[in-house]
């Protein structure tokens, strides 16, 4: 059994936060966050809306992409980092929103290499043969964890939900494997302290509640690891650089995808980019690029499609695809 994706969806909210209304909130500007990242925009969820408000568009629309009824879905995989409460598990309260019963469903964390993670796990359940039709949903809301005092972070994320229906094949396509890494001597560089068990939300307050991030350890670690993901993907299944047809990166900044590409020596014209008009919306980044690539018409059947993430943990790894 391989595991093929058939649908793709994604959501994102209205409300779009540009540049120009950061310049309003911090010492910053239009050019410096343009040159330093590449972002002019992204998206803020509002209210109480919450990641399976998100989670469960998106996974509307990648079902009927796919042509599948909610019904015959057999697993519920949600990656995030910022479920809609400590729990349940969104991933619960997406499957009830779907109207499924008696199918499980659980979060998966891994913060922005949560829809890697989420892949190769959708992956080996299919290949064991134990379920049949995955929706896997990558989704979070880093805006409602967002300093907007915190210049050097409230310029990098946007809110978004992106959602794949994983399906068992008999044929020699679909997903060809993922390499996952962690390192979790490094757990600082992104985080957020309170609301868990350490810091309880009744006992945060400003200093806590909002993520903290070590951006230019976080850069130089991220082309490390996503350089060592790749390569250690391509040899394991001995495919050739050159035989990939598109990357589809975790969209975290530009400089590191530039800095990746370089240093693979890949030509960037084949590397999928949508960061400017959404930020990093961690876990929803690649199925939202993967959607969006798509219906471009950039990924047609055949293609060898290759997926890269790096994120709070550390983690980062990659997935390849025969389209
Ligand atoms: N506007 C203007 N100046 C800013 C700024 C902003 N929004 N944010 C930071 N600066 C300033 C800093 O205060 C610093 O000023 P100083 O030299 O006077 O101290 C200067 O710019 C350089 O800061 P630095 O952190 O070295 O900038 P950078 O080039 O590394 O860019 C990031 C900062 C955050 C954009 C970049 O490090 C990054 O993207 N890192 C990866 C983060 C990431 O991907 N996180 C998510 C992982 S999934």
């Amino acid at each position: 059994m391989q595991s093929r994706i058939i649908g793709t969806g994604a959501c994102v909210p209205d409300d779009v936060l540009t540049n120009e209304a950061i310049e309003r909130l911090v010492d910053t500007s239009d050019e410096w966050i343009v040159s330093r990242t590449g972002i002019r925009e992204r998206r803020r969820t509002g209210g109480t809306e919450a990641s399976s408000d998100l989670a469960y568009k998106a996974a509307r629309y990648a079902l009927r992409d796919a042509g599948v009824k909610a019904g015959e879905v057999d697993l519920v995989l949600v990656a995030t980092t910022t479920p809609d409460m400590l729990l349940p598990s969104t991933a619960c309260i997406v499957q009830d929103r779907l109207g499924l019963k008696n199918v499980p469903a659980f979060d998966l964390s891994a913060a922005c290499t949560g829809f890697i993670y989420g892949l190769s796990t959708a992956d080996a359940f299919i290949r064991s043969g134990a379920y049949g039709t995955i929706l896997l949903i990558g989704v979070d809301t880093l805006t409602k964890f967002t300093d907007y005092g915190d210049r050097t972070t409230c310029v990098i994320f946007g809110d978004g939900a992106g959602a794949v229906v994983v399906k068992a094949i008999r044929e020699k396509r679909g997903v060809i494997g993922s390499m996952l890494y962690a390192d979790g001597d490094k757990w600082d560089y992104i985080y957020v302290p309170a609301g868990g068990s350490r810091i309880p939300s009744y006992a945060a307050d400003k200093t806590t509640w909002y993520l903290r991030m070590k951006g230019h350890d976080t850069f130089k670690v991220a082309v490390r690891g996503l350089e060592q993901a790749i390569i250690g993907l391509l040899e394991r299944y001995r495919v050739p650089i050159e035989d990939i047809d598109i990357v589809i990166p975790h969209q975290a900044n530009v400089r590191i995808i530039e800095a990746l590409t370089r240093k693979l020596g890949y030509p960037p014209e084949k590397v999928f980019v949508n960061i400017q008009k959404y930020g990093n919306t961690s876990a929803a980044s690649i199925p939202i690029a993967l959607d969006e690539a798509v219906r471009q018409g950039r990924i047609k059947s055949g293609d060898t499609v290759l997926l890269t993430a790096f994120g709070s943990g550390l983690t980062w790894g990659a997935s390849l695809i025969k389209w």
